[in-house]
């Protein structure tokens, strides 16, 4: 078995499993947005679903994650060097997570439903911030090597 090929494999689907869940939650969010921003009775139903989903994502994404940063830097290490490029790397993908978080925690976490739709809007910022990172980091991989 070829190591380095089993280790791309991880980080590719990795990336894929952890990109597809971004888009998931995005699709959920507008699909909830009309029961969230309306009546009590419907948003939580809403609420209850969002929760609901929200757990199953996080544990994919939290596997996908860890898969991608395992095998990057396993791949790093045996294959690629510690080249500027990867500490370029490791760097956005710290800053992603730690945007990702803090922004969860500063305005997402305090939201409660039924809100209003400008209430609503931090969601779409969160959204923004993570493909904006995701956008940075592909170019560095494929244009910055
Ligand atoms: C700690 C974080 C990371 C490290 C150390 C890392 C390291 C690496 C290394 C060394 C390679 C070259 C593999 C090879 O050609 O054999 C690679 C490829 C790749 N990485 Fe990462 N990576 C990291 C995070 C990410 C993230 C977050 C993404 C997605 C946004 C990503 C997407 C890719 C892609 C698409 C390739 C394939 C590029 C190609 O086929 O030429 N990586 N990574």
């Amino acid at each position: 078995m070829n190591f380095q090929a089993l280790l791309r494999l991880v980080h590719i689907t990795g990336f894929a499993a952890w990109f597809g869940t971004i888009f998931a939650s995005l699709f959920l969010l507008r699909t909830l947005e009309p029961g969230l921003t309306g009546e009590k009775k419907e948003a939580d139903v809403h609420t209850l679903l969002l929760r609901r989903f929200i757990k199953l994502e996080t544990k994919v994404a939290d596997v996908a994650v860890i898969s991608v940063i395992l095998s990057g830097l396993l791949l790093a290490h045996f294959y690629e060097g510690w080249s500027t490029w990867v500490f370029t790397k490791i760097g956005l993908v710290i800053l992603q997570i730690a945007l990702t978080i803090g922004y969860i925690i500063k305005a997402i976490q305090p939201i409660t439903y039924p809100c209003k739709a400008s209430a609503y809007r931090p969601w779409y910022h969160l959204f923004a911030i993570s493909f904006t990172m995701f956008g940075i980091i592909l170019l560095t991989t494929f244009f910055l090597r």
